[in-house]
């Protein structure tokens, strides 16, 4: 069936459910050339209810086609959060020697949690359950939830992380249905504003050098994080395939986007190694709103999926960047180029023309302001319009949300979102995705991100270029 996709806010390059209410993304994979995308569902209305797990497939990760539900809740609960792996050498046995994906998932019962299982034997299109479910009982720890599979080669186990209160817990298995516990962490690590939930761990190269790996173990909380209420944060460190030991001072807490809308982040599974990408996406909103964001008959989008890389800077930090996926190439159409151009006051990027949905690049450089940067979505009639600016003097790169469309739907929702950015830089690279109703910001080589919604209304379509006390150039855009 044609679907037209033509509402008032539908996101045009983000995957949003065709209707009713999605919250984090789940069992991301990648298998026999299809990426899956699963996700937290409510297929009875467009808020948060009953859990399923609603599926989406793609061969790009940017078109994707709707599939039908996989998970539906049972006598053990409603299913929530998870991740599915590819169990290549039929480790489980249900796979009668060959291979094929497993879930790995909470059960939700009355505010009880277990983890459990399902099998799919047609490449998740059709699941099931296993019958001994759950794999991990209840531990009489109240949140206790959101499971990560992994392989881990060096010790040939399946490693699992899972959120527990304000800490994560890490179990092993040979065969993904007997589980023993291995270790936890994070009880004095990080932002500890609210609820851990949605962890993930996994490798990644220091600097590309594939002899010099450390861990990666990102952790959501759900409230407290840095734009308020829910975000995410990681650590860097080791694993022995026992513990996760944080290389950092315990108290520094390291965000993976600066906006108020990134949260439930997952990386997916199985990338082939000849790939070697590990590539992320989270849900789109923020706990503190997500139920009241006027769009209809569907709530929610995913980001779009970005590559994650780690790189040692100057002064030795360790740093996750991100990169949109050079697959969202495919999309651009005409281009607008501006090269070498000093700017000293308000500049009308578009001319004539007009966009709702376009993509940003500019290298701005000669720095000698106080303030530059962009207006987005902009109306000088309706007098609306949202920031995306760096300011010299503070040192501050922000999306400013306050006049951006509709922000009466609920008190947390207004406002300007920061990051803090070293001093004395003198050229910057701002790379900007617009969709209808979200801006993703990533700031110099992903260095710091900022994902923020914002409902602008449908002809707030100006593009423009402002500076404050001084001038700069603009190398190109
Ligand atoms: C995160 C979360 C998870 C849980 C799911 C329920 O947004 O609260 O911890 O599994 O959503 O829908």
């Amino acid at each position: 069936a044609r679907i037209d996709y033509r509402e008032k806010y539908r996101p045009q390059f983000h995957f949003s459910p065709r209707k009713h209410w999605m919250n984090d993304p789940n069992g991301l994979v990648f298998y026999k050339g299809e990426y899956h995308l699963f996700y937290q569902y409510y297929p009875g209305g467009n808020t948060w209810g009953p859990m399923h797990w609603g599926h989406a497939k793609s061969n790009d990760m940017v078109k994707w086609q709707h599939c039908p539900i996989a998970l539906e809740p049972d006598e053990l609960g409603m299913i929530f959060s998870g991740s599915v792996v590819v169990d290549w050498h039929d480790t489980s046995g249900f796979f009668n020697g060959g291979d094929g994906l497993v879930a790995i998932f909470t059960h939700s019962n009355e505010g009880v949690q277990s983890q459990s299982i399902a099998y799919s034997l047609d490449e998740g299109q059709t699941w099931t359950k296993y019958e001994n479910n759950p794999v991990i009982p209840n531990e009489h720890i109240k949140d206790f939830r959101d499971p990560k599979v992994f392989w881990h080669d060096d010790t040939q186990n399946w490693i699992m992380v899972l959120a527990a209160g304000q800490k994560v817990m890490l179990y092993g298995s040979t065969n993904l249905k007997n589980w023993t516990f291995l270790s936890e962490f994070g009880e004095s690590d990080g932002a500890h504003g609210g609820v851990w939930e949605c962890p993930d761990l996994f490798s990644l190269p220091v600097n590309g050098d594939l002899l010099n790996q450390k861990w990666i173990l990102q952790v959501d909380i759900g409230s407290g994080a840095v734009a308020g209420g829910s975000g995410a944060q990681y650590f860097v460190g080791e694993f022995d395939g026992t513990t996760f030991k944080n290389v950092n001072e315990a108290e520094k807490t390291l965000w993976l986007d600066f906006g108020k809308d990134f949260y439930a982040t997952q990386s997916f599974s199985d990338i082939p190694i000849e790939d070697g990408r590990r590539i992320l996406l989270a849900w789109m909103s923020n706990w503190e709103y997500a139920n009241e964001v006027p769009t209809s008959p569907w709530r929610s989008a995913m980001t779009i999926p970005r590559e994650v890389e780690l790189r040692q800077t100057a002064n030795g930090d360790l740093k996750l960047h991100q990169h949109p996926i050079h697959e969202l190439k495919q999309l651009r159409q005409e281009k607008i180029k501006i090269n070498n151009r000093v700017v000293n006051g308000e500049m009308n990027v578009l001319k004539d023309q007009k966009e709702e949905v376009f993509e940003l690049i500019a290298e701005v450089e000669n720095l000698s302001a106080e303030e530059f940067g962009f207006e987005l979505r902009k109306s000088s009639k309706n007098k609306q319009g949202t920031i995306v600016g760096y300011n010299l003097l503070t040192n501050e790169l922000f999306i400013d949300r306050e006049k951006s469309g509709d922000v009466s739907f609920s008190k947390q929702f207004k406002g300007k979102h920061v990051a803090t950015i070293e001093k004395g830089l003198n050229k910057v690279k701002f790379h900007i995705f617009v969709d209808k109703s979200s801006i993703e910001l990533f700031f110099q080589e992903g260095e710091v991100v900022l994902t923020d919604l914002i409902f602008p209304d449908d002809d707030s379509q100006e593009l423009a270029f402002y500076i404050k006390g001084g001038e700069v150039t603009i190398l190109n855009l």
